[in-house]
């Protein structure tokens, strides 16, 4: 890729940088991270953020749905921010997610209808079958998908049925 090309790019993702740097942001995600440095099952790291981000891209491309990337890596980023919340005091996470989301988007600049499809795709990211839109979608698709259960460690002590489970490299 060509310096122009990359600069271009991050021009674009502009707002998903300010998110990423946000103070808010930065300190949920140390504090889930040494909060899961034990953890033997799927942690929610900013591995799993991006991951889920690089998904749901590709599903979009793939299914033609033309969604914007800026949101979707939004959506991807902030989507499991509320475990912390879960962790402390038991607010189940996409609930806690979606109001940390809220927060966070009001800082930048979201149209209101922006953020609503992301707050949305977030509160419905653990429910299948209840997608309202594209986003949410390829949302949940991709966080699902983004689990590598088939190098798992943990994958026989693990509640996901073998259904649930990626037993195979598919994407
Ligand atoms: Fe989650
Ligand atoms: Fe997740």
């Amino acid at each position: 890729m060509k310096p122009a090309e990359k600069e271009a790019e991050s021009l674009r993702m502009k707002r998903v940088q300010e998110i990423f740097r946000d103070p808010e942001v930065a300190a949920c995600l140390e504090e889930l991270r040494v909060l899961e440095k034990e953890r033997i099952f799927c942690r929610h790291d900013l591995d799993h953020l991006l991951a889920t981000a690089r998904l749901a891209y590709i599903f979009s491309m793939e299914r033609g749905y033309k969604l914007n990337k800026t949101l979707i890596y939004a959506a991807a980023l902030l989507h499991d921010c509320g475990k912390l919340q879960q962790y402390k005091n038991g607010t189940p996470h996409h609930t806690a997610g979606a109001e940390f989301a809220k927060r966070i988007l009001s800082k930048y600049d979201f149209s209101y209808e922006e953020k609503e499809r992301i707050i949305t795709a977030i509160r419905e990211h653990r429910k299948s079958g209840q997608s309202s839109d594209e986003l949410s979608e390829v949302l949940y698709d991709a966080d699902k998908m983004s689990r590598n259960c088939f190098s798992c460690p943990a994958k026989e002590e693990c509640d996901w049925s073998d259904k649930k489970k990626n037993l195979t490299i598919l994407w």
